[in-house]
């Protein structure tokens, strides 16, 4: 099977979304979600939101609003990775990995945290007044989301670009620190195609202007918020300019092409504004109306919201989460003590090495082709399935001997390699011992 381009995208949990976020975030965040050939990762960046939102039930009611929007918008969790960032705790354990590698300098150069700093310095406050370690750390919490599962694409805003840089840097470092590729490098994925929306005043529609619509703002308030969107004086009956006008700008992040010409003509041919307004709510009504009652009708029933995000994080934890977190764990030396061999107190008496891990080949009576893998004290931990050949069986122990524990996708009883069942996890034996007697295989390569 052909491996899948993994592409990871972090939704902040904060405020509620107008039509910006919905045409230069959601909407084609959502297209992309149905391109073949990804695993894709959506998840509410809650953790992150804790950064400014400090009022729980807003923090609270936001996430909400949050998953409801994209599931609204036709987020399909049975086919993409849906879940929030809070629900993995090995996120924020695997951002004190990073942050033990992390350079301080690298974070000081922040931009949103170097601007904390500028304005404070331009009020006459002290330099770090008023500014939560929180901001200062939000770079490495952003990289532990996007290392945890390899992702390989990022798509942000250009203002998240040195973030990616960033978690590119501290994968790097924890790579070369612990002598291996145990993070994929992330690329930031930059659409200039995506349409910044003017709000109602013209500017950018962004909350810090005040100027937004909220996309599921009832019929009413959305007709009435349309129509106070900025025009200049020309009455019915003079032609209209195009360019620069708030209200084409947004018909056209609604409307078909042919659609967009003919308004256009209905500019030149000096529509009244009256009228313009009143087709731009229909366009955005056509389009977002379907989208409202989903989200109203999920809005209805939040515990089923609960129920997909803990279902889409449950399984990211076993299939990802949880194993990467054991082999990361190990390779830092956060280990069992119970694998070192008998120390002495004599530091002059070198301590014998530790028996490797081995493979052990045989046939059963049934005909197949198996193996164990047992520690070096002889205990077994996992017994194969039965395969058709000693080839079969050979070339998958070369392949766990070769990449060791990063081989493995699922732990869970059953262990796989990628797509291959490879067999399961002897009683008593932890997933942790497998992964670490894996892992000592690899390192000896
Ligand atoms: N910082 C991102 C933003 O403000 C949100 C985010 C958090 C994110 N973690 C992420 C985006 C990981 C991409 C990948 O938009």
């Amino acid at each position: 099977m052909a491996s899948l381009t993994r592409v990871l995208t972090g939704i902040t949990t904060s405020g509620t979304p107008h039509l910006g976020n919905y045409v230069g975030a959601v909407r084609p965040a959502i297209a992309a979600s149905r391109a073949g050939n990804t695993e894709s990762f959506y998840f509410l960046a809650d953790l992150h939101s804790l950064i400014k939102a400090q009022d729980p039930a807003r923090t609270q009611r936001s996430t909400l609003e949050i998953a409801a929007t994209w599931l609204a918008a036709g987020l399909d969790p049975a086919k993409v990775w849906f879940y929030r960032q809070s629900d993995i705790p090995e996120i924020t354990e695997l951002t004190w990995l990073l942050t033990c590698v992390a350079g301080k300098g690298i974070l000081n150069r922040a931009h949103a945290y170097k601007a904390a700093v500028d304005k404070n310095r331009a009020d006459g406050e002290d330099d770090d007044a008023g500014i939560n370690a929180g901001l200062f750390m939000y770079p490495v919490l952003m990289a532990a989301d996007i290392l945890i599962f390899n992702a390989h694409k990022v798509p942000v805003g250009r203002d998240q670009i040195q973030h990616i840089e960033m978690a590119r840097d501290f994968g790097q470092r924890f790579n070369h620190v612990y002598g291996r590729e145990w993070f994929t490098l992330p690329e930031a994925v930059i659409d200039d195609n995506v349409a910044t929306l003017p709000g109602l005043d013209g500017r950018k529609m962004s909350k810090s202007y005040g100027n937004t619509i909220a996309l599921f703002a009832p019929p009413a308030e959305l007709k009435k918020l349309i129509f106070s969107i900025v025009t200049d004086s020309r009455l019915p009956g003079e032609a209209k300019d195009t360019d620069g006008s708030a209200l084409f700008q947004l018909y056209q992040a609604f409307a078909t092409l042919p659609e967009t010409a003919a308004f256009a003509q209905d500019f030149a041919q000096g529509i009244g504004w009256g009228e313009a307004k009143q087709k731009l709510f229909d366009l955005i009504e056509r389009e977002i109306a379907p989208l409202r009652e989903r989200y109203d009708a999920l809005i209805a029933r939040p515990a089923d919201i609960e129920d997909i995000l803990r279902d889409g994080a449950k399984r990211l934890r076993e299939r990802y989460a949880t194993p990467l977190l054991a082999q990361l764990r190990e390779a830092v030396g956060l280990r069992n003590l119970a694998g070192l061999a008998a120390t002495t107190s004599d530091p002059a008496r070198t301590p014998a090495k530790a028996a490797l891990p081995q493979f052990k080949q045989y046939r059963e009576k049934d005909g197949r082709f198996y193996f164990k893998l047992v520690d070096g004290d002889g205990r077994a931990l996992l017994q194969s399935e039965g395969f058709d050949s000693p080839r079969a069986a050979g070339e998958l122990i070369a392949r766990l001997k070769r990449e060791g524990a990063t081989a493995l996708r699922h732990v869970e009883g059953a262990v796989h390699a990628g797509e291959t069942l490879v067999g399961r996890l002897l009683a008593d034996v932890a997933t942790d011992e497998l992964l670490a007697a894996l892992a000592a295989l690899a390192a000896e390569e």
